[in-house]
């Protein structure tokens, strides 16, 4: 009789161990899996790495453009859904498109006129968005191959990114070296650190372009999506979408998200400035100091009660409501992608800062580090 109970005992355990994951990795699938992608058309091979946490969330990055290609992430049943948007295969991002998931760099978002001057000499970019350069020029951060490492460090599995800007690409003083590592915690964050130094007086200014969509990537458009934007203050801009220099209050403007606020309630009310952006495309001053990691917005999908929270160490965020998609573009899974059908949050410094004394500095100068944080965290809604 002992015997049988120790028996019964001991096979209790080990079931216990098998099912809450305390020992075999298929139940602790805290890891990185690598795959070629695909060739670009100089017969370079991109890397995908699927970074994927013990709860559910798996997050896919491809070394071209360090484009994050997918984002699984459980709804209030538990159900996983892909909340990026994007394409199946590498020719589909090679064809072009608005920058899906992509590291921007070297100047995220808009230089007006595509000059700047630094230390009395005058930089000439490229014009790649009617008169103004917009995400690096013509082939910015977002269109090379980075180099790769993964690594698991106490954060979690993580993708290490490697990419040598040399100096006078698309115009820019100096030659820049950029890591950027995303990291994928056990809270369901996607972690993005960001990091440069130069040899040579430049600008920098980096940050992610991920189009979400939290219903899921291709099913409908997101203006019932309710977003909070910790900002007392936004950047207005001219028809061109440069900042006009100003630093307006939100106060009783459509810009006002202290208070979550569906896309769609303001989003077609006669006002210039929604006018200019077509909807939402602009700069939001975020509230707290520069340098701390703090709450930057929440976005909240009512239907599948996923919530995305944004903290970031930089002073502002860039509000674009997708209204350049256009139903041109089919993605994942045969999903076309109309106009609105994803939003980004971009992270950044002030668009045109180069050219506006008055924002926050965007200049590195050797010896100094660039270093930001931005993280993607993804809750679900508690019930009202
Ligand atoms: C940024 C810009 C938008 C648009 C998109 C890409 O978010 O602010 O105006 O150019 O990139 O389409």
């Amino acid at each position: 009789m002992p015997i049988r109970k120790l028996t019964t005992t001991v096979l209790f355990g080990v079931i216990v161990w098998m099912v809450f994951g305390l020992g075999p990795e298929a139940n602790s699938p805290k890891k990185v899996r690598k795959q070629v992608f695909g060739k670009t058309s100089r017969g370079e091979t991109v890397e995908l790495y699927r970074l994927t946490n013990s709860k559910g969330m798996e997050a896919t990055i491809i070394t071209y453009g360090g484009i994050i290609v997918a984002l699984k992430v459980p709804d209030r049943n538990g159900k996983a859904g892909d909340v990026a948007l994007g394409f199946d295969s590498l020719e589909g991002y090679l064809k072009g498109h608005p920058y899906f998931g992509a590291i921007i760099g070297r100047y995220g978002n808009r230089i007006g006129k595509g000059r700047f001057s630094l230390n009395g000499v005058e930089y000439t970019l490229a014009r790649n968005d009617g008169d103004n350069h917009l995400h690096g020029g013509i082939k910015g951060f977002d269109k090379v191959v980075w180099k790769s490492k993964q690594s698991t460090g106490q954060g979690g599995p993580a993708l290490e990114l490697f990419y040598l800007s040399k100096d006078g690409e698309e115009g820019y003083p100096g030659n820049l070296s950029v890591t950027v590592t995303y990291t994928l915690t056990e809270a369901n964050e996607l972690r993005i650190d960001y990091q440069a130094t130069t040899d040579k007086d430049t600008v920098v200014n980096l940050t992610n372009h991920s189009y979400f969509n939290l219903a899921g990537q291709g099913e409908g458009d997101i203006l019932r999506h309710r977003v909070m934007i910790n900002a007392d203050r936004f950047t207005p801009i001219d028809s061109g979408l440069i900042p006009t220099g100003e630093l307006r209050s939100v106060d009783g403007t459509p810009f006002d998200f202290r208070q979550p606020c569906a896309v769609g309630e303001r989003i077609g009310v006669d006002d210039q400035q929604l006018e200019f952006g077509k909807g939402y495309d602009h700069n939001f001053v975020l509230n707290g100091s520069v340098g701390t990691l703090r709450l930057a917005g929440r976005v909240s999908e009512p239907a599948s009660g996923r919530v995305m929270e944004v903290l970031t160490t930089e002073p502002g965020v860039q509000f674009y409501s997708g209204n350049f998609l256009d139903g041109t573009l089919r993605g994942k899974g045969d999903k076309v992608y109309q106009r609105r059908y994803g939003f980004c949050l971009e992270t950044q410094h002030f668009p045109d800062s180069p050219n506006k004394p008055a924002f926050p500095s965007v200049v590195l100068k050797p010896g100094a580090r660039y270093q930001t944080t931005t993280i993607y965290r993804f809750l679900i809604a508690s019930k009202e």
